[in-house]
């Protein structure tokens, strides 16, 4: 893309979304099957009842080109005039090309610039924050952002404390220049990263395609994880960061129409729920259905809730992330959708 300095100041818009969730259903019962736990353990400790898997010749590239077509379709919006796409993401297809790349010249990006972001489970809204900033300068008029994960590929299926959490799907939007005057906009972000607890939370490899030959990446090459410690990482920073975002901008929790944060675990939405006073109506929650996406799960919560009319025009969002690195990202946004809506699967 080639940037264009000159153009007046303006808003970025939260302006469409989409997301896509692969076919394979894997029951807590067929956990069970494999590991010492129970769906009454999983169900209560995690919220989570089934996730799905991508099938084993199916890429985060490939789930993330389905995710940007939707939003691209939702938003009524031609691929020849995205500038930029950028794929936060845990594990893309390889280190290079960028799975941003691939998923750009799939749906037809042809004058895009592409690229990956790692930021773990906060990727999407740090991404979010980039597009926002690429926008307002004027350095880009429309941004897809498509966070995709084969989670799946790199979870070690023995292991009872990461195999019942972790998923595949993919899920975006399209930040797109509005007008000053009229946009609200993305009203703020809050992002961080604590590399004190780098430990708690590791991923050695990416989602290499060839991995789904070989039955997924080796144990000591998947997902290690601290539960308790992320635990309470999790619930202190999303309110943390919650209340800074709404205290910067006098707002009250009130002011929020919908509450969209990071799919990791019921427990810890209903904790930060309660300590903010969070009404549920207000907190969308779709682990039950879908498990953890990490950089997915924030836009494919989004697409979803907007499906099942939780979701309208107008509406103000506030959005947390929170995952490896440690990392956190926060932001308070207006959802502004251009175009019609459209059914996200
Ligand atoms: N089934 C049955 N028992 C289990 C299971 C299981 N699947 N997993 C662990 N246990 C056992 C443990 O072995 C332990 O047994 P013990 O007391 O005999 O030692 C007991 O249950 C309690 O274990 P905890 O780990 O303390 O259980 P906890 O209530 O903390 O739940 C969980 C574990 C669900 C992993 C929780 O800690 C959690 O959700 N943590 C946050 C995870 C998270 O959000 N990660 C993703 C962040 S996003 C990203 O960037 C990827």
């Amino acid at each position: 893309m080639t940037p264009d300095r000159s153009a007046p100041r303006r808003r970025a818009r939260l302006a469409a979304l989409g997301g896509y969730a692969p076919a394979r259903v894997v029951t807590n019962a067929e956990i069970e099957r494999r590991v010492d736990t129970t769906d009454e353990w999983i169900r209560t400790r995690t919220g989570i009842r089934e996730r799905r898997y991508a099938a084993p010749d199916e890429t985060t590239a490939d789930m993330a080109a389905v995710a940007a077509e939707r939003v691209l379709a939702s938003a009524g919006l031609p691929s020849a005039e995205v500038d930029m796409v950028i794929v936060p993401t845990a594990t893309p297809d390889a280190l290079f090309p960028a799975t941003a790349a691939i998923v750009a010249d799939r749906i037809g990006a042809r004058r895009a610039a592409a690229y990956d972001l790692s930021a773990a489970c906060s990727g999407f809204v740090y991404a979010l924050a980039q597009a926002t900033a690429l926008v307002e300068a004027g350095m880009a008029g429309n941004v897809l952002v498509v966070g995709s994960e084969v989670l799946s590929r790199v979870t070690d299926h023995d292991d009872r404390a990461t195999c019942i959490l972790f998923a595949d799907g993919a899920g975006g939007a399209l930040v797109t220049a509005g007008d000053a005057e009229t946009t609200t906009g993305f009203l703020a972000f809050d992002l961080g990263a604590d590399g004190s607890g780098a430990d708690q939370l590791v991923l050695p490899v990416g989602g290499d395609r060839r991995l789904a030959a070989a039955g997924g990446a080796p144990a000591d090459a998947c997902i290690r994880m601290d539960g308790p410690a992320v635990f309470r990482f999790a619930t202190r920073v999303m309110v943390e960061s919650a209340q800074r975002l709404l205290d910067g901008l006098s707002m009250g929790i009130a002011d929020i129409d919908l509450v969209v944060a990071h799919q990791a675990n019921s427990r810890i939405m209903d904790h930060a729920a309660e300590r903010l006073g969070i009404p549920p109506e207000r907190l969308f929650n779709n682990l039950e259905l879908f498990g953890n996406t990490s950089s997915a799960s924030i836009p494919m919560a989004l697409a979803q809730a907007r499906d099942a009319g939780r979701l309208s025009p107008g509406d103000m969002l506030l959005l947390v992330g929170f995952g490896g690195g440690l990392t956190w990202a926060s932001s308070v946004v207006r959802y502004e959708p251009l175009g019609e809506e459209h059914q996200w699967a």
